[in-house]
C-alpha cells in the first residue's frame, strides 16, 4: 500500500517536471490587448437567421491587426531581452528550473530589427486577420454588399489602421466588388476623438491614476510572489523589478502573436497563473485610460455612436443601402463600450486587488483585430407590417443589447438618442489650468 503510494507520488513528480512551455499543447493564451483574434473571435457567417428580415445597412468600428510594439514599447523590451544571455548561462551553471528545450528555444529567439525600424507598424499576420474578417463579412453580408447605396471606409491617419483598411476592403470585395477606402484625416471626431481631447490628455492619458492603480497592483503579494517566482525560474541573481517583468510579458505577447505556432520562448519564463496576474494590470490600464476608470471616456464616443444612429435613421428615412467601416484603435472600442455601459463590474476595476470573474478583460473586448458591428435590418412580419430592427456583434458573437436578440427600432433610438448631435467641447481646458495640472503629473 506504502509503496503504491511512492509509486503514485513519484510519476506525479515525473508529470510536473515534464510540464514545459514548448510541449505545453494548451497553454494560456488570454494575453489581454494583445491577444490574437482568432482565439477569442465568433464567426459572423454561423449567425442564426433572422426570419422575415434583410440587413439594410451595418456600421463597424474595427480595430487595427497585430501590430509592433509601438516606439514606448520597445525600450523597455530591449532592456528585458537582454536577459537572456544571463537566463541561459544560470541555466547551464545548473540554476533555476526551465526545460532543457525551453532554453534552447531562448538561444534561438533574436530581437528583429524591422520591429525598432517600424515601431507600430501592421505586421504580415496582422493583415491577414483583416483580410479574412473582411472576406467572412463579404460572405455573410453579400445581399447589402452588391445593392448598397452608400458606403463608407476610413482609417485613423496610422500605417496600422491604414492598412487594415486596405486588408480589410480586399477580403470584402470578395474579387469583384470596387470599394474606395477615404483618405484618414489628421483630426477626426468619430475615429479617434480621444487624441485630440486636450481634457483627456492631460486628466487622464498622462494623469496619474491609471500608473498608481497598476503600482498599487504591483505591490500585491501575488504581484509579488510572481517576480520571486520568475527570479527562482530562471535562477537570475538580481530579483526581477515589474518593468524587467512587464518587458519579459510583452516579448512573450508580442513575438507570440507575430509567430506561425502561437508562441513565444519568453512565455516559458512564466506560468498560466502569472499569465493572469499581468493580464490583470494590462486590464487596470485600460480601465483608467479608456474605460469606467475615468468620467471624460464615456463621453468621448459620443460623436461615433451619434453618427451611427443618424446614418441608421437616413436609411429608414430614404430607403438606402449603406455600409460603413472605420479602422481604429482599442481605446476607440473601449470608449463606445464604456459609453453603452457594457463589461462594467462592481467593485470597480483597481490595484487594490485582482477580481478574478470580471466583465472588463481586454483578451475578450479588445483583441487584435477586435470589432463592434451593428446591423439595421428591415422585417417583414406575418401579416405583412414593416419594421426595423437593429442586430449588434462584438467580435463577430451576436450581443444583446435589449432583451431579445435584437432591439426594436424603439428601444435603439431610447439608447441612443442621447448621442445624437454630441460634441467634443468638453475636452476644452483653460489653458491656466492646463499648466496647474501638468505641474502636478511632472510633481508625481
Ligand atoms: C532590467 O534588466 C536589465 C538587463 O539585465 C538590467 O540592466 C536592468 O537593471 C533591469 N532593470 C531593473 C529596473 O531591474
Ligand atoms: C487621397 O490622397 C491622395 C494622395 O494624397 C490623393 O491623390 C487623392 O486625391 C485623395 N483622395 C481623396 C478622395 O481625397
Ligand atoms: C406585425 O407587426 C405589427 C406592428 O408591429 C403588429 O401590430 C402585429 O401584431 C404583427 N403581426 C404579427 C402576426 O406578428
Ligand atoms: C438627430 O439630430 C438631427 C438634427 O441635427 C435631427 O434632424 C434628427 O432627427 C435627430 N435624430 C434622431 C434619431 O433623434
Ligand atoms: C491654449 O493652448 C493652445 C495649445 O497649447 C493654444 O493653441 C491656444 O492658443 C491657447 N489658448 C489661450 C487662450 O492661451
Amino acid at each position: 500500500m506504502y509503496a503504491r503510494i511512492l509509486v503514485l507520488y513519484s510519476s506525479f513528480l515525473i508529470v510536473y517536471s515534464n510540464k514545459c512551455y514548448w510541449n505545453n499543447k494548451c497553454s494560456y493564451k488570454y494575453f489581454g490587448s494583445k491577444t490574437i483574434y482568432d482565439e477569442v473571435r465568433g464567426d459572423i457567417r454561423d449567425t442564426a437567421e433572422l426570419k422575415g428580415c434583410e440587413a439594410v445597412s451595418v456600421w463597424s468600428m474595427i480595430r487595427h491587426g497585430v501590430r509592433h510594439p509601438t516606439s514606448s514599447n520597445v525600450p523597455p523590451m530591449q532592456r528585458a531581452a537582454d536577459l537572456k544571455e544571463d537566463i541561459v548561462r544560470r541555466y547551464l551553471e545548473g540554476h533555476g528550473s526551465m526545460c532543457a528545450q525551453d532554453i534552447n528555444n531562448l538561444q534561438k529567439w533574436s530581437w528583429h530589427e524591422v520591429i525598432s525600424s517600424t515601431p507600430g507598424d501592421l505586421t504580415f499576420e496582422g493583415y491577414k486577420e483583416l483580410h479574412d474578417l473582411g472576406a467572412r463579412f463579404h460572405d455573410h453580408f453579400q445581399q447589402l454588399l452588391q445593392k448598397a447605396d452608400h458606403y463608407n471606409f476610413k482609417p485613423t491617419l496610422e500605417q496600422r489602421t491604414i492598412q487594415s483598411a486596405k486588408a480589410f476592403v480586399e477580403g470584402l470585395a470578395g474579387g469583384y466588388l470596387r470599394f474606395k477606402i477615404s483618405n484618414a484625416t489628421d483630426r477626426d471626431d468619430i475615429l479617434r476623438p480621444y487624441f485630440y481631447c486636450a481634457k483627456h490628455d492631460v486628466e487622464v492619458y498622462n494623469g496619474p491614476r491609471s500608473q498608481i492603480e497598476m503600482n498599487k497592483y504591483q505591490e500585491t503579494p501575488e504581484f509579488q510572489k510572481l517576480l520571486k517566482n520568475v527570479q527562482k525560474r530562471t535562477g537570475l541573481e538580481e530579483p526581477i523589478s515589474a518593468t524587467n517583468a512587464t518587458g519579459l510579458y510583452d516579448l512573450c505577447r508580442f513575438f507570440r502573436a507575430y509567430s506561425s505556432t502561437r508562441s513565444s520562448p519568453w512565455c516559458a519564463l512564466f506560468d498560466d497563473e502569472e499569465l493572469m496576474f499581468l493580464e490583470y494590470l494590462n486590464d487596470i490600464r485600460h480601465y483608467y485610460r479608456n474605460g469606467y476608470g475615468s468620467p471624460i471616456n464615456e463621453k468621448l464616443a459620443g460623436p461615433a455612436l451619434g453618427e451611427l444612429l443618424q446614418q441608421f435613421q437616413a436609411s429608414i428615412q430614404h430607403s438606402t443601402r449603406s455600409f460603413t467601416g472605420y479602422f481604429s484603435h482599442d481605446s476607440m472600442l473601449q470608449m463606445i463600450y464604456t459609453s453603452l455601459g457594457l463589461f462594467r463590474d462592481y467593485p470597480e476595476i483597481s490595484g487594490f486587488e485582482r477580481i478574478p470573474g470580471r466583465k472588463w478583460r481586454t483578451s475578450f473586448m479588445t483583441p487584435f483585430a477586435a470589432n463592434f458591428v451593428t446591423v439595421l435590418h428591415k422585417c417583414v412580419n406575418e401579416s405583412g407590417t414593416t419594421d426595423y430592427q437593429v442586430q449588434f456583434f462584438i467580435n463577430e458573437e451576436e450581443f444583446h443589447l435589449c432583451h431579445s436578440r435584437t432591439c426594436s427600432w424603439q428601444e435603439f433610438r431610447e439608447k441612443f438618442d442621447q448621442f445624437n448631435n454630441s460634441n467634443l467641447e468638453f475636452c476644452n481646458i483653460d489653458n491656466s489650468s492646463t499648466s496647474a495640472l501638468e505641474s502636478i503629473v511632472v510633481g508625481l
